[in-house]
């Protein structure tokens, strides 16, 4: 298992359609032990393997109880519905936090690394932080969900100063 390097903004991988997954080889499993990892090192709570620089539609995400990981192959969302607004932040945009509205709940549809269908209802911070991670497969950022006046406020500043290295104080809400 290893850490591996997060993608930042800038890194055309981010921006790619992530292609769907076929078969869960050997090499898939490691993936996913190393995005844990990586999660875990980052002190993320969701993880898509475009941020590690693999263009496949793979998420971890950390379980309810936050006692290990949920990992969801070929995620789609098949409905969802409210709106909510909410802090987010991104471990490709480090530094980076706004708000953010989103579904406040959704219904997906996906499967374990053993080819067998998860679905799953989401509310709240869960909800959002499955939005977030499948947009990331779309190659989607959340910053593409800001008003434009947000989001050209936080490009310019980006281009200015680049990423803030230390952002441990708001890590927890990075996704
Ligand atoms: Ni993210």
């Amino acid at each position: 298992m290893a850490v591996l390097k997060v993608r930042r903004y800038g890194d055309p991988v981010l921006r790619r359609r992530a292609v769907p997954i076929d078969a869960v080889t050997p090499e898939l499993r490691r993936l996913v032990d190393d995005m844990t990892d990586t999660m875990y090192d980052e002190v993320g709570i969701g993880l898509a393997a475009p941020q590690v620089g693999h263009s496949v539609r793979l998420l971890v995400v950390g379980d309810e109880e936050g006692r290990g990981v949920q990992v969801l192959v070929n995620p789609v969302i098949t409905e969802s519905g409210g709106s909510v607004t909410a802090e987010e932040g991104c471990l490709s945009l480090p530094g980076i936090f706004a708000d953010v509205t989103r579904a406040q709940w959704v219904k997906l549809e996906a499967r374990d690394l053993e080819g067998r269908p998860i679905a799953i209802t989401a509310r709240g911070l869960r909800s959002r932080v499955f939005q977030h991670e499948i947009d990331h497969l779309d190659g989607v950022l959340f910053i593409d969900r800001l008003d434009p006046v947000t989001r050209d406020r936080i490009k310019r500043r980006i281009k200015k100063e680049g990423f803030t290295e230390d952002a441990t104080s708001h890590r927890a809400f990075a996704l």
